[in-house]
């Protein structure tokens, strides 16, 4: 079994995100290493992207994941096997009974996140701002009535960081849910305060409990934005820690601005 650093705890309390950045990892030893702990369908896929860029990035992400899971559960990075919902959703096939831990993953450029929790749904999104040109005609079309006004009410200098923000957090409820875009994106709106708060609302005809939710939002670098979303019966204070992890290599902890959050 390749070394995959210590072993890691969590607490049912806790919820961990780590965070890899793709273009700072470039050691060809190190590379070399992850491409070997591919499954032979994984590494077809990478071939498959036209865009090295791409091929990295999944390489990265497949390591990071691997490695991490490898890391809390003690299974060795190749009995880790993979299922993926009818909507896409990666889940482990086999978890530890004593330690039922969830994940959630997410990639753009320059960045990659993956997010684990004890027993619960959890969702992660992260964005680069860069990457997409930021319209008031997307916002119609991805967002609900209450985002789009205060969409349009906001400060221009500071509409893109806005736009970002509702649509890493919209991402990571549907993430959480575990359905894509078969979740009507219209019906759930979030309410970002001028402080540090925030909230979500259903409409009944999604009858989801606000209640069962708690949201992060972060900023990862000047570029990023991230959200977490994680839906929970424990209804008490969750506590995020944020790392940087370079897989079979390093992991420190990341000083990691956290916008806003939801109230406990
Ligand atoms: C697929 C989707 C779940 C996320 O897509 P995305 O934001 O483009 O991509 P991300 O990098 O954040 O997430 C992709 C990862 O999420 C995971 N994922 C895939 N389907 C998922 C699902 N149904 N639920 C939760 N996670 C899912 C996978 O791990 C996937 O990475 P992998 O294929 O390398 O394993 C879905 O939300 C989608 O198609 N979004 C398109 C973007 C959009 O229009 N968003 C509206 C914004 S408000």
């Amino acid at each position: 079994m390749q070394h995959m650093g210590s072993k890691l705890n969590l607490k049912t309390n806790e919820i961990h995100l780590w965070f890899a950045f793709p273009d700072e990892i470039r050691d060809p030893n190190l590379l070399s290493e992850y491409k070997k702990l591919l499954t032979p369908e994984e590494g077809k896929k990478q071939q498959r992207f036209y865009f090295e860029k791409h091929r990295h990035q999944y390489l990265v992400t497949r390591a990071l994941v691997r490695t991490t899971l490898s890391r809390y559960t003690g299974i060795p990075v190749s009995d880790l096997r993979f299922d993926r919902n009818k909507y896409g959703r990666p889940e482990l096939v086999v978890v530890p009974k004593d330690f039922p831990i969830r994940f959630n993953l997410s990639h753009t450029d320059g960045l990659i996140a993956c997010a684990v929790v004890l027993n619960q749904d959890i969702g992660v999104d992260v964005e680069d701002m860069t990457r997409r040109e930021i319209s008031l005609e997307t916002a119609d079309r991805f967002f609900s009535k209450t985002e789009v006004r205060d969409l349009h009410q906001v400060l221009e200098s500071k509409k893109r960081d806005r736009f970002f923000e509702y649509w890493t957090l919209k991402e990571s409820y549907i993430k959480a849910r575990g359905m894509g875009l078969s979740l009507p994106l219209e019906q759930f709106s979030f309410h970002l305060s001028e402080n540090e708060s925030l909230r979500i609302s259903f409409d009944p005809r999604l009858s989801d409990d606000p209640d069962r939710w708690r949201f992060w939002l972060l900023k990862p670098t000047g570029r990023h934005k991230a959200a977490v979303a994680i839906c929970g019966e424990n209804r008490g204070a969750y506590e995020l820690t944020i790392r940087k992890a370079v897989p079979l290599s390093a992991a420190e902890d990341f000083p990691c601005a956290i916008v806003k959050h939801s109230d406990i």
